[in-house]
């Protein structure tokens, strides 16, 4: 069964706003060096960012461009569309990159060593779901 793009847009964004959390969460715990449940955190948050690209956000997209609206909507925000889905394509390649380098082994430091592309990773990833979040403002506003 095909999602509507309204149920698609909406589980996406709910997705997004659980890895957001996930993200905060993980942060904090690296702060309070427990830097294994960090990478476990940050493990689960990649595979639901994945499912939510595949499952929900290619599907949406696919739903939207079949729709009336997508011209108007395309033209005000393709940057914010492109830019956001940028992002969270580059921050979902160098997060499962992190993750499976780790692959849940004892010993963390190797993950030291990723310090950089995890910051870069991070600042990505809270770019494209901020702009996931105006673009699903948008679409309910626009429905
Ligand atoms: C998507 C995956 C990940 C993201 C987005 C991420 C994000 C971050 C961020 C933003 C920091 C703070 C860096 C700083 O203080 O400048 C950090 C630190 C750290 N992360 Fe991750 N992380 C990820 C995966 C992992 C994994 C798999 C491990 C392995 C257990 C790990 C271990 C660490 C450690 C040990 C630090 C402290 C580094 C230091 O202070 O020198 N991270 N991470």
């Amino acid at each position: 069964m095909a999602l509507t793009f309204y149920a698609a847009s909406t589980i996406s964004f709910i997705i997004q706003i659980v890895v957001l959390a996930l993200l905060i969460g993980a942060l904090i715990l690296k702060n309070q060096k427990k830097f294994r449940q960090h990478g476990i955190l940050m493990l689960t948050a990649v595979v639901l960012h994945l499912i939510s690209i595949f499952v929900v956000m290619v599907p949406s997209l696919a739903a939207f461009f079949g729709s009336p609206d997508a011209l108007s909507f395309a033209d005000a925000y393709v940057s914010i569309t492109a830019v956001h889905a940028f992002a969270g394509v580059i921050s979902s390649v160098l997060g499962v990159w992190l993750v499976s380098a780790w692959h849940l082994q004892k010993d963390i430091q190797g993950c030291f060593r990723k310090k950089k592309v995890m910051d870069i990773t991070f600042v990505l990833w809270l770019l494209s779901i901020v702009l996931g979040v105006i673009l699903y403002l948008r679409i309910i506003q626009a429905i």
